[in-house]
């Protein structure tokens, strides 16, 4: 897929909580956005911050391609996503993308169940997934969790798109405790799906992906290591598969989960 090297202009900036900010993006010059896939992300330059030599990796929240619209959800946890967080209207900053290898997806009207799995600012690529899969006739069912009801990011969207269901670790919405814990997983065994697919903290994913192991449902998860160049030249998000060191930039973010070393039988279980 064609890398583009874009100036965007920032046609909205929202804030659904006070430390995410989600930025509703254009081509400057007018142009189509490139194809892009769900689990892809792009690279993100910050201007101004003199602190900040490299690019932020940021997943891909939506794209809208009947406006023309990237949009990106943003965690500001560091001097970098800060400086995203204050973008406002009309606002430029130049993107790269897109990069990585995203979800798997069905052929078009397959019969396949696909159950999304996101955990805080993981959710994020799972929004844009959904919108695909709904595009290929599959109704995808989401499980979402969040530390509290007011963490729980685009649930409406979500909503919108499939049957969404919730954990929140202090009980103020859904069920209490987290997804690996919800009773819906009892509905997995009598109506399975043929697919999850999950991002968010990794002991969530490897819970995650032990349980899908263990109904045999194949588990695509999203990882979050620590990214520089985006492009396989710094070596600075190496992981340890069952096929020897990949980069997650360039063969990732997204990997089969029975090829990483976390299910049983692997040295990091
Ligand atoms: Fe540089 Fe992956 S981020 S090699």
């Amino acid at each position: 897929m064609k890398k583009k090297i874009l100036d965007m202009v920032v046609v909205r900036a929202s804030q659904p909580h006070t430390d995410y900010v989600l930025l509703q993006l254009k081509a400057a010059d007018g142009s189509a956005l490139p194809r892009m896939v769900p689990g892809q992300f792009v690279e993100v330059r910050i201007d101004d911050a003199p602190g900040v030599l490299l690019r932020r990796p940021i997943s891909i929240n939506l794209v809208d391609r009947r406006r023309g619209e990237l949009w990106l959800l943003v965690h500001a946890v560091g001097e970098g996503t800060r400086r995203l967080a204050r973008l406002r209207a009309r606002d430029i900053i130049n993107v790269v993308l897109p990069l990585g290898r995203g979800f798997t997806l069905p052929e078009e009207d397959a019969e396949e169940r696909y159950l999304l799995v996101g955990g805080g600012v993981g959710v994020a690529p799972l929004l844009f997934l959904g919108q695909e899969l709904l595009l290929r006739g599959s109704e995808p069912t989401f499980l979402l969790g969040a530390r509290s009801a007011s963490d729980l990011l685009q649930l409406e969207l979500f909503s919108a798109m499939g049957p969404t269901y919730v954990t929140t670790e202090d009980g103020t919405a859904g069920e209490h405790g987290f997804v690996t814990q919800h009773s819906m997983w009892n509905a997995t065994d009598a109506a399975p799906f043929t697919r999850i697919c999950t991002c968010g903290p990794k002991p969530m994913m490897q819970a995650v992906a032990r349980m899908a192991a263990e109904r045999g449902i194949a588990c695509e998860v999203s990882l979050e290591n620590m990214m520089a160049c985006g492009l396989g030249a710094c070596l600075c998000c190496v992981e340890q598969t069952r096929e020897g060191n990949v980069c997650v930039c360039k063969e990732g973010p997204v990997f089969d989960s029975a090829k990483l070393r976390w299910l049983p039988g692997s040295r990091e279980e």
